[in-house]
């Protein structure tokens, strides 16, 4: 895969959030055989290919085959699903590199069509034709909730505390354990309502370059698509969503502000398609439902950037990279309608309006856009989000030992 370099990087305190990398070539051939010593040893003319790889690798970064599948080796995909159509979830389980361990947690009804059992057969079918290993686990499983009391992670629990909460965000965290007890070293996201598997494909080699191209060992990957195109009457590559557009917008505003310098480095302040080395992970807080994309760089923000007391020395020490990655393929996924891209719009605002970091321009600006979308009414604030504790606060150990004796039940390549 060819990707461009990261040309321009902004710093906020450690955390370096680099501005967009477009991927050039979704595959960049062969290896190069000889390194520039060797070519130049051995004749001229190879001596002159020699050096254009060089002058290239200036602007381009050429991840290679074997480099790319060692990431895929250390990952786990997570896929949230609820009540989604089987043949997309098929789709989407299609498309993930073979080396990577699927994960889903499903939220999904089990009533008399017992939505959970038809993604888990056809996840089981996948894997014995694939040969491959993939766990699966309903988010209601009673199991669940026990080892996370036992393990004091009680923020993910309702009320009663005998089961997960819904939510997208709380299917993600479960996976993220999931893929700590599968000793895993990077964690990445995709929805289960992805159209095209060859989006769900080139998005984790994304993520599988982001990381290969990254310094530090808490770095995170966030996915914008080229297009998301839109059908009304025609199909029209739409680049920008209302909700993306604004919720960016108001991120860069709280950085302007903070900074004093104006910038629009944030692109991908929503993206659900994203990926983290698990040791970034274990020290983030990660916000309930749609929240928990834009409250990743908000926690990053309020503990790096040095503005409020840092949170973690090391990660500090190491800095925390964030990479913005431009897909090739379209994101094309079900359309939900306009109350719950509201919800999303409100949702992803409220971790920046509540946020210790936020000055009083970058909240009218909030207000305004709500109103403005009539995510809100007059007179109204958006909810502070509700945030569950980073996995390192809590017992991760007594997770995995409850998990790991029974993670027979939760596979899906039996025997
Ligand atoms: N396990 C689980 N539990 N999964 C859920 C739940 C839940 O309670 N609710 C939704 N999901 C799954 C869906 O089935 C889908 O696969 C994925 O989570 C995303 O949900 P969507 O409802 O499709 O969200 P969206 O398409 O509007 O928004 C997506 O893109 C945004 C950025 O454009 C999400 O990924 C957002 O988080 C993201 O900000
Ligand atoms: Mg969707």
């Amino acid at each position: 895969m060819r990707i461009e370099k990261q040309r321009y990087t902004e710093r906020f305190g450690s955390v370096k959030i680099n501005d967009v990398q477009k991927v050039l070539e979704l595959d960049s051939g062969m290896r190069a055989r000889l390194t520039l010593k060797e070519a130049i040893a051995l004749d001229k003319i190879a001596g002159r290919r020699a050096k254009l790889a060089l002058k290239e690798a200036i602007a381009v970064d050429k991840i290679e085959e074997g480099v790319i599948k060692d990431y895929e080796k250390k990952m786990a995909i997570v896929i949230p699903i609820k009540n989604e159509k089987l043949q997309l979830f098929e789709g989407v389980i299609s498309g993930v590199p073979h080396e990577c361990l699927i994960i889903v947690v499903s939220n999904s009804e089990r009533k008399e069509a017992d939505r959970f059992e038809m993604e888990r057969d056809t996840l089981e079918q996948f894997c014995r034709f694939a040969q491959r290993q993939a766990l699966i686990m309903h988010q209601k499983n009673p199991a669940l909730a026990l080892a996370l009391a036992q393990a004091g992670y009680t923020d993910l629990l309702d009320e009663v505390g005998e089961t997960v909460r819904d939510g997208k965000s709380e299917g993600m965290v479960i996976g993220l354990l999931m893929a700590m007890l599968a000793r895993k070293e990077y964690v990445g996201f995709v929805d289960a309502d992805n159209y095209f598997p060859g989006a769900v494909w080139e998005y984790v080699k994304c993520y599988a370059a982001g990381f290969s191209i990254s310094r530090s060992p808490y770095a995170m990957v966030r996915i914008l698509w080229r297009y998301k195109p839109k059908l009304s009457g025609q199909i029209y590559f739409k680049k920008w969503g209302r909700v993306s557009g604004t919720t960016n917008k108001c991120f860069n505003s709280l950085i302007s502000a903070k900074t004093g310098f104006e910038t629009d480095i944030i692109k991908t302040a929503n993206a659900g398609e994203h990926a983290m080395s698990v040791r970034l992970a274990e020290i983030l807080p990660f916000a309930s439902g749609y929240a928990v994309e834009p409250q990743e760089l908000v926690s990053l923000f309020e503990d790096f950037s040095g503005v409020l007391p840092t949170a973690n020395q090391r990660a500090a020490r190491d800095g925390i990279e964030i990479f913005q990655i431009e897909s090739r393929n379209p994101h094309f996924h079900e359309e939900r309608g306009t109350a719950h891209l509201r919800e999303m719009l409100l949702q992803g605002l409220g971790t920046v309006y509540h946020s210790l970091l936020c000055d009083e321009e970058t909240k009218r600006m909030i207000i305004r856009e709500l109103l403005a979308q009539r995510a809100l009414k007059r007179g109204e604030e958006p909810a502070k989000p509700n945030i569950n504790r980073p996995p390192q606060k809590v017992n991760i150990k007594s997770f995995i030992d409850f998990m790991a004796e029974r993670v027979d039940s939760y596979s899906a390549l039996k025997g």
